[in-house]
C-alpha cells in the first residue's frame, strides 16, 4: 500500500535520475518512466482513489506536489542542457587560422614561357600561333630547307604521313605569320615542338619560343641589342652575352648566343663544361629565300629571327640537371616552383 515513505523514496529516485541525465534523450526517458501514461508516479496518482478515505487527502496532496516538482525540475534540467549545447557551439577560437586549401599553380615550363613572352610583349611584339602537326612545306620547304637538304638531318623528324610532320621547331610560325600579315611586324611564338630524341637534356616533346621582327633597315646590331636585353631581363643585369657564328638555312648570317654561366658567373664549372658560357638560343637575319617564299620583296624588307629552348632556360634558371623531371609530374618536384 502507498504511504509517505513510498513517495519519499520515489522523489529521491526521480530527482537523482534527473540529475544524472546527460542529454535531452535521457531527460525524456526520465519523464516517461515517472510521468508517462504508465509512469510510476502516474500509476500512484491513479491508485489514490482506492486508498482508505483517511489517507486520500495526505497522499493525494503529496503525490500531486511531487508531480509538480518533478515537472519543474525536468523543465529546468532541459533548459540547462540546451544552454550547455549552445555554449559548446560558440566555443570556437575565432583567432585560429582557417584550413588551407591547396592552390594549383602553373607548371615551371609555363611560368618561364609566360615570363619570356612578357619581356617581348613589353617590347611591342605580339603572340602568334601555329599547328603542332605541320606541313613539310612550313616546317622545311618555305624555310629554305628543300628535300634532300642536309639540314633536315639536324632534327630527327617524326613523320605523320608523307608531307606531314610533327613540327621540329617553332620556325614554321614565321612563315604562317608572314603569309597573313603585311610588314612591318613583330611576333613572338611559344609552343611545343617534337624531335626523336631522349636523354638527360632531351625529351621527344619540348618547348620553343620563336621571335620574328620584319621592318625596313633592320640590322644585325638590332638583333644583338634585342637579345642582350632579353638575356639580362631573364638572367639578371650582370649577365654577359656573346655571339658565335652558326648556320641555319633560314637565316644569313646565323649566330648562336651564349650567356655567361649562371652557376659560376663565368669562372668555369661542371654546368658550363669549364667554358664559362652557356648556349641559349639560335638566331640570325632572315634569309632572302624565306622572304621570297611568302611574297615579301627581299630588297625592301629586312628581318631578324631567333628561336630559344624553354626547357634549357628553365633548367638554368632553376638549377635542374635532368630535363625529364619536368614531365614526370611528381608533386614533390612541381610544388617547389
Ligand atoms: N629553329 C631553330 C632551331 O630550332 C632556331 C632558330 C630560329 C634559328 C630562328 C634561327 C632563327 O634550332
Amino acid at each position: 500500500m502507498i504511504n509517505q515513505d513510498t513517495l519519499e523514496k520515489l522523489r529521491k529516485e526521480a530527482f537523482a535520475a534527473v540529475d544524472n541525465a546527460k542529454d535531452e534523450k535521457d531527460l525524456e526517458e526520465v519523464r516517461i518512466r515517472y510521468l508517462g501514461r504508465k509512469g510510476e508516479l502516474t500509476q500512484i496518482l491513479k491508485s489514490i482513489a482506492t486508498l482508505p478515505p483517511e489517507l486520500k487527502p495526505v497522499i493525494g496532496r503529496l503525490a500531486n506536489q511531487l508531480k509538480k516538482d518533478l515537472e519543474a525540475s525536468l523543465k529546468q534540467a532541459l533548459k540547462e542542457i540546451k544552454r550547455q549545447g549552445e555554449e559548446k557551439l560558440v566555443d570556437i577560437d575565432l583567432s585560429l587560422p582557417g584550413r588551407p586549401y591547396p592552390l594549383g599553380k602553373l607548371h615551371p615550363i609555363s611560368q618561364i614561357m609566360e615570363e619570356i613572352c612578357a619581356i617581348f610583349l613589353r617590347m611591342g611584339f605580339s603572340i602568334a600561333k601555329g599547328p603542332e602537326v605541320e606541313l613539310d612545306y612550313y616546317n622545311f620547304e618555305a624555310l629554305n630547307i628543300p628535300q634532300d637538304h642536309p639540314a633536315r638531318d639536324m632534327q630527327a623528324t617524326f613523320y605523320i604521313a608523307p608531307g606531314i610532320v610533327l613540327r621540329t621547331h617553332t620556325s614554321p610560325i614565321q612563315i604562317r605569320a608572314m603569309e597573313t600579315m603585311r610588314p612591318p611586324l613583330r611576333i613572338i611564338a611559344p609552343g611545343k615542338v617534337y624531335r626523336c630524341d631522349s636523354d638527360v637534356t632531351h625529351t621527344p616533346m619540348f618547348h620553343q619560343i620563336e621571335g620574328l621582327l620584319v621592318d625596313r633597315k633592320v640590322s644585325f646590331a638590332d638583333l644583338k641589342g634585342l637579345l642582350t636585353v632579353f638575356a639580362q631581363e631573364t638572367f639578371g643585369s650582370q649577365t654577359r652575352v656573346r655571339f658565335r657564328p652558326s648556320y641555319f638555312p633560314f637565316t644569313e648570317p646565323s649566330v648562336e648566343m651564349d650567356i655567361s654561366c649562371v652557376i659560376c658567373g663565368g669562372k668555369g664549372c661542371r654546368v658550363c663544361g669549364d667554358t664559362g658560357w652557356l648556349e641559349i638560343l639560335g638566331a640570325g637575319m632572315v634569309h632572302p629565300n624565306v622572304f621570297r617564299a611568302v611574297g615579301y620583296t627581299p630588297t625592301e624588307w629586312t628581318g631578324l629571327a631567333f628561336g630559344l629552348g624553354v626547357e634549357r632556360i628553365a633548367m638554368l634558371k632553376f638549377g635542374i640537371d635532368d630535363i625529364r623531371l619536368f614531365y614526370e609530374n611528381h608533386l614533390k618536384f612541381l610544388e617547389q616552383f
